[in-house]
């Protein structure tokens, strides 16, 4: 069975006491959690030592990172390396995160490298992509996520798995804006995204997840998680509180 991956992003948000209290809202409001669904949440590096033992206490439930380093250890000021964080139970990672493209001025080289370093590291993976409104207006939405998803997999052609890998899909103009995007919308982007990776992926194009994201709410949560090829979501905002991200877990 495909589990469906409802995936928080609480980006640079709460103090270390702040997410511990989050986390244990969460795990005791997930009491319930259907079989079908799988939670990750990516907290600040600065609670992962106090949050994620909270959060893996729980089946089903995973702690992930927002972002890290592609390198074992080094002169790298300010980076954190996959094994700092697996050794404090952190099992994923997202790479390409909008905000680290647009914000950051993250390359996609540097983040298909972060892709296959983290993969090799043991890291399951979430490729973020998805098209500004410039792009959309200029109708370059498949060239857009086209030239992410080579880039972003690029070293994990045939190392990527089901398992290991899974694609966010998450247009720029709706992270964080409250518009989210309509479900044609989400159909044919992700409709685009399942034919590139079974191109890519030939073996495991068919069944790597590819997620929603961009102002996913407890009120649109049921109906975009029953579009095709949509097999989770990716929060941020609607995250923050555990009430309303449970009720997304369990839309
Ligand atoms: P949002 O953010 O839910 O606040 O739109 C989504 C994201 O950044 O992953």
């Amino acid at each position: 069975m495909k589990k469906l991956l409802m995936a928080a992003n609480w980006k640079m948000y709460k103090s270390v006491e702040e997410g511990v209290a989050t986390a244990k809202e969460l795990v005791s409001l997930l009491d319930k959690l259907p079989e079908d669904r799988e939670v990750l949440v990516c907290p600040s590096f600065t609670m992962m030592h106090s949050v994620c033992p909270i959060l893996t206490q729980k089946a089903g439930c995973h702690a992930g990172a927002q972002n890290f380093y592609p390198a074992a250890q080094g002169a790298f000021t300010g980076e954190v390396a996959p094994e700092q964080l697996m050794g404090l139970g952190c099992t994923h990672a997202l790479a390409g995160h909008s905000e680290r493209r647009h914000v950051l001025g993250e390359m996609d080289e540097l983040i298909g490298r972060k892709v296959a370093f983290g993969l090799d590291a043991g890291l399951k993976m979430i490729l973020c992509i998805g098209e500004t409104i410039v792009e959309r207006r200029l109708g370059q939405i498949e060239e857009v996520l086209t030239r992410q998803l080579e880039s972003g997999l690029a070293g994990v052609l045939s190392t990527a798995t089901a398992e290991s890998l899974a694609v966010a899909y998450e247009p720029v103009w709706a992270i964080g804006t409250g518009e989210v995007a309509g479900p044609d919308e989400i159909l044919a982007a992700h409709a685009f995204v399942r034919s590139k990776l079974e191109s890519l992926l030939p073996k495991e194009g068919a069944h790597i997840r590819i997620l929603y994201g961009g102002s996913v709410k407890p009120d649109n949560a049921a109906t975009i998680i029953r579009l095709d090829n949509v097999d989770g979501v990716l929060v941020g905002g609607a995250s923050l509180k555990a009430d309303s991200f449970s009720q997304i877990v369990l839309a």
